[in-house]
């Protein structure tokens, strides 16, 4: 792109003072700086903000959904466990990872899944996440491919540390890497920042692009050719969740629907996790912040409140169904976050408190895109070990002391 183009796209949108310090770049960073002009969609700015932080919540209009649970599971466990090593041992199901975070809340730069979690040995997350998904390799007989999503801030890394280790004992082959597209990054007003003099700041946009950003980078065709019909994304900080664990698949491919989705009884009336309900009748999920009292507070004729279960970020999807739904939008969420800028001195500032938004479209608003889902209830304690920041509530804490519940030495 030549300065003129950059120039008049940036005006459109209002952003000129991102070519501020362009005169004092040299040759090859004034390049790169169009060039990353030319590839930043400043589009999602507007779409974010008339989304707001708390998208179409007036708009939706929620009733409870029926949930598979944990006794009905349980007398089914044999019936669901063949079906699922079914599918498994035919290799149609994969495990894609979402490691494409910036894991900010557990302060940290590297990726989260290098953070060692062990306390008389080394345990990495990621370590700890691919020693669950062996588990069913043994289990199926074969080896399950894992993607594994990265964005441009930790690919390298990512990818490095995995082949030194070793990927932990699976099989290289079968560990396909992919990135996940970048979004601007904004002050309050929706001017964008310089991370540099000659860089825009961006952030990964979110979970949400996972299946976009397979297909863009041609993952989709080891999918058609190895014939997986299934997919099990799932995130990179739950340390305890099972992985195209066979019970789960069963019951989802059994059931024929577009997906499944685990899910938990929330353990407080307000615990902070987005819920499973049906929006105008299709299956959803309702964001902690958009639950009124009325709901929160809702129940059946047994006193059970209608909606307690909550996503824990673990979704079976039908490959097919992903690929109708692949071209619709998301909605786009402005999130708070801490941004790393050049000042108006041209100074590098790494705050303390968030300044700014982020844009990213998020995983859980593809469910309501497909016509039917399955909420399956897994035990919380023995699969809901988030880490999310360092100390306290998801915290790095309290998911040692839940993996260790669960007999692993850490
Ligand atoms: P979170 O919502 O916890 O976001 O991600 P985060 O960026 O990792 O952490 P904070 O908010 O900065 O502390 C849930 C899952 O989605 C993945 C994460 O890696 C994690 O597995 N994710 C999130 C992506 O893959 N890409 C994104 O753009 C955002």
């Amino acid at each position: 792109m030549e300065y003129k183009e950059a120039y008049q796209k940036l005006e459109r949108y209002g952003q000129l003072p991102l070519l501020k310090y362009y005169e004092e770049l040299g040759q090859a960073e004034q390049k790169a700086l169009l060039a990353q002009i030319a590839q930043t969609d400043f589009s999602v700015l507007e779409k974010g903000k008339e989304a707001g932080s708390h998208p179409a919540a007036l708009e939706k209009e929620i009733t409870p959904i029926s949930v598979m649970q944990q006794p009905e599971i349980a007398a089914r466990k044999a019936e669901f466990h063949q079906a699922g090593l079914a599918e498994l041992h035919a290799g149609r199901v994969a495990a894609v990872l979402l490691a494409g975070g910036m894991g900010t809340r557990l302060g940290s730069d590297a990726p989260k899944g290098m953070y060692n979690i062990g306390l008389t040995r080394t345990l990495y997350i990621f370590e700890q996440q691919i020693q669950n998904l062996l588990e069913v390799v043994k289990e199926a007989g074969r080896w399950i491919y894992l993607f594994v999503m990265t964005s441009e801030k930790n690919h390298e890394v990512t990818v490095q540390f995995l082949k030194e280790h070793a990927y932990f004992g699976y099989q290289p082959e079968y560990v396909v890497f992919f990135r996940q597209e970048m979004a601007p990054a904004t002050d309050y007003e929706g001017a964008v920042y310089l991370e540099e003099k000659g860089r825009i700041a961006t952030s990964p946009n979110g979970n949400g692009g996972w299946f976009l950003s397979m297909e863009k980078n041609g993952i989709l065709d080891v999918v058609h050719r190895e014939g997986i019909q299934w997919l099990n994304v799932f995130a990179v900080d739950n340390v305890l969740q099972r992985i195209a664990d066979p019970e789960f698949v069963g019951a989802v491919a059994s059931s024929g629907v577009a997906c499944g989705a685990k899910v938990i009884r929330k353990n407080a009336r307000d615990e902070r996790v987005g819920v499973m309900c049906l929006n105008h009748g299709r299956p959803s999920i309702v964001e902690y912040y958009e639950m009124t009292d009325e709901l929160l507070d809702a129940v059946d004729e047994q006193g059970e409140r209608l909606y307690q279960f909550g996503v824990i970020l673990n979704y079976l999807f039908r490959e097919e169904d992903l690929e109708r739904i692949v071209k619709q939008e998301l909605p786009l969420h402005q999130v708070e976050k801490k941004i790393p800028y050049i000042d108006t001195e041209g100074k590098k500032i790494n705050p303390e408190q968030p300044n700014g938004y982020k844009y990213e479209s998020l995983v859980l608003d593809m469910i309501e895109l497909l016509p039917d889902c399955l909420p399956y209830e897994v035990v919380r304690e023995r699969e809901f070990a988030p880490i999310k920041n360092k100390t306290g509530v998801d915290s790095v804490e309290s998911a040692r002391k839940l993996l260790e519940q669960n007999g692993i030495v850490l």
